[in-house]
Order: C-alpha cells, then structure tokens, then sequence
C-alpha cells in the first residue's frame, strides 16, 4: 500500500486544500490516485453521492468514481469529533479496523491514495481511539499542515511530538496561508521548525489571490513536496 496521511493542526487550517493540490500534481504526473476521508461529520448531507464535502472535493481532485462507503465509510450528521457525533446521534461508533479494510481495498484499485483526516491529530474515533491510531494502522506517512498565525509554534509542535510518540513518520510540514507580508517571527517559522523537529521538508504556501497563484502552488508542491522535477 502506498499513500500519504494529511494532518494537520486544527479544523480550517487546509487539509483539504493540500490533499486535492497534491492529487491534482500526481494525476498530472500520470500517477492513478485514489482518495479517501475515512471519517467524517457535517449538519447535513453535501450532495446525493457525498455526505462529506470533503470526499466529494477529493473525489473531484482525482477524477475518481468509487463509492461513497469506500471514500468515506463514516458519516455522522452533526458537526463535531466522531466519537461525540456517534454518541449524539445514537449510532455506533466508527471500527478503525472497518476502515482499514476499506482503504485497502481502495489501495487495490489505485497506484498511491491521499488520505484525509478530521480535524486535528486527537480527535476522538472511538472511546479510545484518536485519528493517531487509524494512521499508525495504515502506516502512511503523515503531512502536518499548519499555519503561520500566532499559537502555531505550540499547536505544530504538539502534532509532530503526537506522531513522534506513536512512531508515525512525518513526511513534511506545510505551513498553510502564507501572508504577502509576513512579519519578522514568520518569516522565521520554517528554519525553526527545521532545527526542533529535523523535519526537511518544511513547505510555505501562499494565500491563493487567483488563478494564477494556484498554478504557483501546484509547482512548489510538484518540486520541492514531491520532488519530480
Ligand atoms: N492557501 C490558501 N489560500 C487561500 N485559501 C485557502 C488556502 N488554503 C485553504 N484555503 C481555504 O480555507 C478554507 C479551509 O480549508 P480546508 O477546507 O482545506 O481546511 P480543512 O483543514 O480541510 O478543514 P476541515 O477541518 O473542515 O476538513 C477553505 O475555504 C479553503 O478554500
Ligand atoms: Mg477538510
């Protein structure tokens, strides 16, 4: 199985942004890909195939038609931690095993999958299970992405020391949004994060202002996430 985890710091912080970004430059690399947000929670329904937006944006990245039970086997309608809308709603809570066994057969169908969590690394699953547990069971390395408001140092760090306690590989570091102007501490963010974690691979992205910006984006994560040249 080959694939890659998106984490990140907070709800908002653009999980879903970077994983479509990267299924578009690997589609574009000719590499077939699938996608998956193995849980998810919303008030209601996005569309008739989709519950989540999220699967369905990823669905969409990848020009993908599997079923919304293998992209996203686990739906709740209230907007909050899976363990707590399970609970709210009256249903079972979501088996990470389950899970695992679609993904795997979703990685059958697909050279490489791009997986999606919710929200940030604790989230509750299960009574006693966070999203840390489901990506220590798929084994991918995880990309933790971030932002470069203030509170971001503590919020990043706590993440990577998460992943670094359950032995979860982190693959890079991207900190999302970008201001055009950043001041003296952000610009600083990324050989901070470098020197505490000896994560390589720490990536800026710019807030998107147009079209043109998203092709940018598209290049840097194609160049220096990737590494295709
Ligand atoms: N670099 C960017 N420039 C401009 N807008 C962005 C950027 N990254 C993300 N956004 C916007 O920020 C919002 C949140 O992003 P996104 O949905 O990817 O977050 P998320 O972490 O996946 O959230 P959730 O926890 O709901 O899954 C979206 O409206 C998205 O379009
Ligand atoms: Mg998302």
């Amino acid at each position: 199985m080959k694939g890659i985890f998106i984490t990140g710091t907070d709800t908002n912080i653009g999980k879903t942004f970077v994983a479509c970004t990267i299924t578009r430059v690997l589609k574009e690399y000719g590499v077939d890909v699938g996608v998956m947000k193995p849980f998810a929670t919303s008030r209601r329904r996005y569309s008739a195939t989709f519950g989540s937006e999220d699967a369905w944006r990823l669905a969409r990245a990848a020009k993908v038609d599997d079923p919304e039970d293998l992209i996203n086997p686990y739906f709740y309608q209230i907007g909050t931690a899976p363990y707590l809308a399970a609970t709210m709603c009256g249903k079972p809570t979501p088996n990470l095993g389950f899970a695992v066994k679609k993904l795997r057969k979703l990685s059958r169908q697909h050279e490489f999958l791009v997986v999606e969590g919710i929200g940030g690394i604790m989230v509750p699953i299960s009574r006693r299970e966070t999203i840390l547990d489901f990506i220590k069971m798929v084994g991918f390395p995880t990309i933790i992405v971030t932002s470069p408001r203030l509170g971001t140092i503590n919020h990043t760090l706590l993440t990577f020391q998460a992943c670094l306690n359950k032995r979860i590989r982190v693959y890079a570091i991207i900190i999302n949004q970008k201001p055009e102007n950043t001041s003296k501490a952000q610009a600083r963010l990324p050989s901070l994060f470098s020197a505490l974690t000896g994560i390589k691979k720490i990536i800026e992205i710019p807030r998107i202002q147009n079209d043109h910006t998203l092709r940018n984006i598209e290049n840097l994560i194609a160049r220096d996430l990737l590494d295709f040249d």
